[in-house]
Parts: structure tokens; sequence; C-alpha cells
């Protein structure tokens, strides 16, 4: 058995190469609109492209609340021909994206604009990465393994949270395996996104709050983490306090637009800080959480995140304080430890604030042990954490999550 101190030295190295190719590799980024409204500029870009068939990515319940109907009259203004496939349901699956495939094939689409949100996004980015690449979904998991660029894709997100189209991920579920697992290729980066809060101001209280807790963590982690840079360090201040000003009034008046355009630029920005510099144990722990329960992801990552964060706040605490004073929580006198404990304090009120439970319900005594494998797992060899677990402490961690 190797010491557990070796193997850290390990994964910080591998870490280290990462941060290096993350800082010299360009990430791309979408021609972006933005404003309520921006969804309609994007259908006209796209009729601009000279795409003669769209294949528009979504879930059924956006389609049942009429939360398409004026992309899909735009677009037939336009004169663009379009198919639907609205078989994505949160926590999108091989089988849903094999489908999409076929339905893409079938129609003879060209290129793909996925409306909704993390869930009808990733999956979009997989079946426009399928179409061009004759391999298996789970040969495609892990990093740079998207070989022939995908097919030309659009998004349109209708929540302020994964950030996807931005991103370079896309996760893919396998309840089979009881796994998600990341697809994680600059090439998956949508060529156009629209960023119309107006989209959002139907989106229910308990969403609200789950996908703009998880905005919240990809800022989080992504400042603490080993591999951020001076770019990905301002977009995560920048979010953290966008986030902290508009989450609770989008969650309680949903109908503010002001609120919702500020979140879905937070949304953009964490993801933009993430996408580079990674996340941490708080996603690594929630995305078993997912496999295993199908627990949203933002609400997964709202109730892991204060565990986290007390277990890694000594090896960030400078860090830690700073998101503090950007949340507008620091007091006179204030010391660096106070003013970081008093941020995690914050996420903490916030949770309640929301109805979000401090320990998760579904979660199970004898599945401990394989969600804390399967989360070190993804963490020790995809993200530059500022502190580092080993078994038996992450199963010590997750089991506080007991209810
Ligand atoms: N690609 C990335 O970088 C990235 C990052 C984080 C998370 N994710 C993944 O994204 C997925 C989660 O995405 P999500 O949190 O955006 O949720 P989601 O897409 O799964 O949607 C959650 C629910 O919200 C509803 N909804 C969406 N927009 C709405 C609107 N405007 N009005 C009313 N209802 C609306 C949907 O119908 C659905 O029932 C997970 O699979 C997660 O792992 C991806
Ligand atoms: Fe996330």
């Amino acid at each position: 058995m190797i010491p557990f101190g070796v193997q850290v030295a390990g994964y910080q190295s591998l870490m280290k190469t990462l941060k290096g190719v993350v800082k010299t590799l360009p990430f791309p980024k979408p021609t972006l609109f933005s404003g309520p409204g921006s969804s309609l500029e994007l259908c006209e870009a796209i009729s601009q492209m000279g795409v003669h068939k769209l294949l528009i990515v979504t879930d059924s319940m956006l389609v049942k609340i009429g939360l398409l109907g004026d992309i899909e009259k735009k677009l037939k203004a336009l004169g663009v021909r379009y198919a639907i496939y609205d078989g994505i349901l949160p926590d999108p699956t091989v089988e849903q994206i094999e489908n999409g495939l076929k339905v893409l094939k079938r129609e003879r689409c060209q290129a793909i604009l996925a409306v909704g949100g993390g869930s009808p996004i990733d999956a979009a980015k997989v079946i426009a990465a399928r179409a061009t690449n004759d391999k298996a979904i789970s040969s495609m998991e892990g990093m740079f393994k998207v070989f022939t660029a995908p097919m030309p894709l659009y998004a349109i997100p209708t929540t302020a949270g994964t950030g996807s189209e931005v991103t370079i991920a896309a996760v893919v579920s396998d309840p089979k395996r009881k796994k998600k697992s990341p697809i994680m290729d600059p090439k998956l980066v949508p060529m156009m996104a629209a960023l119309d809060g107006g989209l959002m101001t139907g989106l229910p209280p308990h969403i609200t709050a789950a996908t703009g807790m998880d905005a919240l963590t990809h800022a989080v982690e992504a400042y603490i983490s080993a591999n951020a840079l001076p770019e990905t360090d301002g977009y995560a201040l920048a979010a953290t306090k966008l986030i902290m000003e508009n989450l609770p009034r989008a969650v309680a008046k949903g109908k503010d637009l002001k609120a919702r355009q500020a979140m879905s630029f937070a949304s953009y920005y964490a993801a933009l800080a993430f996408t580079r510099a990674g996340v941490g144990y708080v996603h690594a722990i929630s995305h078993n959480f997912g496999a295993f329960y199908h627990t949203p992801h933002g609400l997964a990552n709202a109730i892991v995140m204060p565990y986290v964060l007390d277990f890694s706040k000594n090896s960030c605490t400078r860090k830690l304080a700073r998101l503090g004073e950007v949340s507008g929580l620091r007091k006179k006198g204030d010391r660096q430890p106070k003013l970081a404990a008093r941020f995690i304090d914050r996420i903490r009120e916030l949770n309640t604030e929301f109805g979000i439970p401090d320990g998760l319900e579904a979660l199970e005594k004898s599945d401990i042990p394989a969600i804390a494998r399967n989360a070190l797992k993804e963490a020790h060899y995809t993200y530059a954490v500022p502190r580092y677990m080993d078994q038996r402490t992450c199963e010590k961690l997750i089991s506080k999550m007991l209810v």
C-alpha cells in the first residue's frame, strides 16, 4: 500500500501538468447574445449561417409549458426548418442521447440547437460529438477524447446554474453502472449561445435555488482550486458577488427580470472559471449522489458544499475570506479565518432560506464506501483540490449527511 502522502504528491504532480496544458490551450468561447429576447437574436444568427435543417434538443416539460413557442415562431419566420427531439430528462443517459442521434440522422439535420437546462445542453453536446465520431459514448469519457469536431451546436440555457453553454464538459449518466461521468473536451463548447433571462422567469423557486447553488459551487471550487489562474479568479469573484446579491431575489421573486438576467451572467462567469480551473470534492461527491439516488445536481452540491469547505478551509483560508469579502460579509476587525468561516456560514444560511436540508434523505449507510471510492477516483485524477482526503476521511465526511 502506497502511503497517502506519496499518493497525494502523485496527484499534485498530475494536476501541475494539467495546469500547464490548460494555461496554454485555447479554450473557445461561444459568440454570445445576451439580455431578454436574445434567444431570438441567436435564431437570426443561425439562419444567417445557412442552416437548412436544425435539430432542437430539449426536454418535454419545456415544450409543455410553452417555453419554445417564440423560438419556433422566429425560426419559422426566418425559414429555418427544424425537428424537435424532446426526449431528454434530468441527468441525461446514453440511451436518451443515442435516441437523439437517431432523430438527427432520420431528419437529416446539419446543426443542433439546445434549449433547456444543463441536461438538454449536455445531451446536445454529446449528440453533436456522436454525429461526427463513430465511437461509443463511454470511450469519450475523460479528457480530450472527442477527436473530430462535433456538428455545429448552439445553446439557449433556461436555467442559471451549469453554464454548460460555455464549458468544455458534458455529464452523461449510466444508470446500469450507477455512474455519472464527465466528457471534457474544448471541442464541445457551443459555437453560439444566448443568455436570455426572460426564459427563466417561470423557473420554480426550488429549481432556481438548486441551480443557482450549482453556479455558486462552480465559482467557489474554481477559486480555491490549485489550478486557478488570474482570469478564472476574476470570473469566480464576479460570479460569487452576483449570486450573493441576486439569487435570494430570483428565488423569492421569480419574475424579477433584473435578478434573472444577473443570474444568467453569474452562471456563465462561474462556468468560465471552472471550465479551466476545474471543480473539486463537492462535485465529485454530488455526481455520485446523482448517480446513486438521482438527486438533482444543484441540490446535491448545495448540501455537500459546506461539509467540504469545512474540511478544506485551513488550506484555503485566504481565498475563502476573499469570497466572503466580495459577498459583502466583512465586518470591522475581521481576520481571514473569521471571514472565511462566515462565508461558509452564509452558504448554510442560504440553504436554510431556500429550504435545502443539511443532509440527504436518500443516502444509505451501506452505499457510503462505494460513493467515497468513486468520488475520490473522479477528484484525484481530474481536480486540483486545495486539501486531499483519503477513503476513511471521505466516508466520515459523507456520513455527516446521513439523515
Ligand atoms: N456541462 C457542464 O459543464 C455541467 C456543469 C454542471 C452540471 N452539469 C449537468 O447538468 C445537469 C443539470 O442541469 P440543470 O441543473 O440545469 O437542470 P436540468 O436541465 O436537469 O433541469 C431541471 C428541471 O428544470 C426544468 N426547467 C429547466 N428550465 C426551466 C424553465 N425555464 N422553466 C421551468 N422549468 C425549467 C426542467 O424541465 C427539469 O425538470 C446535470 O446532469 C449535471 O450533472 C453539467
Ligand atoms: Fe455543477
